[in-house]
């Protein structure tokens, strides 16, 4: 494989700098080849918002032993049907991967490079192709808004009830669509919830500068509208098996998937302790704590820290979320989950590393791309 990888990093170097270009041309070949394909993709779509090919490219690139992200790939390939993919449009989107790169790598291209791609999507389109076949669910639910809550300038928290029964496990994420109003974008949230016999799953959404998606949940969207759901996926879910403490670290609406694994833990936890670290900017953005200190105040294995980064007359810990954690502890022989942007995620993690948390015990989930 390493031959191959080579082969793949020197051919992307010749085009690497044209990007852009690239993208364009790729997009025009697979809809000139295929006209109906156009409807598949954003309705707008300026070449840096495009997401496919620099998805394709990271993808073949780093996945250098596609044996070992089998399961990943399959997921994908699962996760692909909500866009309407069908298997022949992986030939065209190969296709078009190649030909747009060796027109502008020039004469420095060879025919060793279109090997050494056609091989590699062959690869991952195969296993995303399988994961797709084997799927037994609907490629995506419908769901009604039945709740919208603002909760904050930039912070709503609505609940949705699917019109059939969408099966996850606490902890994980599910993309969505809001046709409505950003039709063909989907992006991913967790909901906030434990399964529940009502179906019903509440999202903790803020909405981020210039995002299209996430304003329009927290802005325009209203109990009614429907939205479109997909597979879940993600394995930051608790091990019942797991008698560790644990510890769960959110920053702002990462508290999504953490609320779920405490309601988890609500229907069975007697013998761990249980402490949640929550952070925001402001504590205009500490949106939930309500609920988590009526969870803290009835379960007592439970304990509630907050934190304000840029709020210093706010009565709880002062700063970022993942320094107020160190200052607790210690915490060798917890498990922790970790949830909330991808900065916060990964001072976290920093963090961790020097309190010599061993990194097999820590489950996160970063919202960042
Ligand atoms: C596994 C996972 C789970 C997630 N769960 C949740 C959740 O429960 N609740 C939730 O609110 N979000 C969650 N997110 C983030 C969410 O998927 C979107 O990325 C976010 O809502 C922005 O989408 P958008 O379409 O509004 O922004 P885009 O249109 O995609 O981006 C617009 C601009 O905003 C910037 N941007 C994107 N995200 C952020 C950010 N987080 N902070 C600052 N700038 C940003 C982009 O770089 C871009 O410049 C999750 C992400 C992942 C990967
Ligand atoms: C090797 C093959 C492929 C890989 C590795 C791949 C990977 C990805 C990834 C990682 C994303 C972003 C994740 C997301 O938004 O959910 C994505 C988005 C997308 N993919 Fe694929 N993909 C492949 C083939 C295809 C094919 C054949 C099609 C059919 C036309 C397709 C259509 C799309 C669309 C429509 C999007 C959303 C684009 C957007 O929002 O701008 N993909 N792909």
């Amino acid at each position: 494989m390493g031959d191959l990888a080579s082969l793949l990093k020197e051919s992307w170097s010749l085009v690497e700098e044209h990007q852009d270009k690239v993208a364009g041309y790729f997009y025009a070949r697979i809809f000139l080849r295929y006209p109906d394909l156009r409807d598949l993709f954003p309705v707008q779509m300026d070449v840096q918002r495009a997401r496919l090919l620099g998805a394709i490219v990271t993808a073949v690139q780093t996945l250098e032993d596609p044996e070992r992200f089998d399961e990943y790939l399959r997921a994908l390939g699962r996760d692909h049907r909500k866009f309407h993919v069908e298997p022949e449009h992986y030939e065209v989107v190969g296709g078009a991967l190649i030909e747009s790169m060796r027109a502008f790598a020039g004469e420095d291209w060879s025919i060793e490079y279109d090997q050494a791609w056609a091989d590699a999507y062959a690869v991952i389109a195969s296993k995303m192709l399988a994961g797709a076949d084997a799927d037994p669910n609907p490629p995506y639910w419908y769901g009604e808004v039945v709740a919208h809550e603002r909760r904050s300038r930039d912070i709503a928290v609505f609940t949705v009830l699917p019109l059939q029964t969408l099966e996850y496990r606490a902890g994980q994420y599910l993309s969505l669509e809001c046709p409505r109003y950003q039709p063909r974008l989907w992006r991913t949230y967790s909901p906030a919830n434990a399964p529940r016999r009502d179906n019903t799953l509440d999202f903790h959404v803020r909405a981020v500068g210039a995002g299209w998606v996430s304003s329009a949940l927290v802005r325009r969207m209203q109990v009614g509208d429907m939205v479109k759901l997909a597979a879940p996926m993600g394995s930051m879910t608790l091990d019942r098996r797991s008698t560790r403490d644990a510890v769960f670290v959110a920053g702002g609406t990462g508290l999504a998937p953490i609320k779920s694994l405490l309601e988890e833990l609500t229907r069975y936890n007697r013998t761990r302790w249980v402490h949640v670290f929550f952070g925001a900017q402001t504590r205009e953005d500490l949106y939930d704590l309500a609920d988590l200190n009526r969870l803290a105040a009835r379960y007592p294995w439970l304990s509630v820290v907050t934190a304000c980064s840029d709020d210093p007359t706010f009565p709880g810990e002062q700063g970022y979320i993942s320094d107020v954690v160190a200052k607790y502890g210690p915490w060798k022989e917890h498990d922790f989950f970790v949830s909330g942007s991808g900065r916060m995620v990964k001072a976290t993690l920093k963090r961790l590393a020097e309190l010599q948390v061993p990194s097999v015990r820590i489950k996160y989930d970063s919202f960042s791309d």
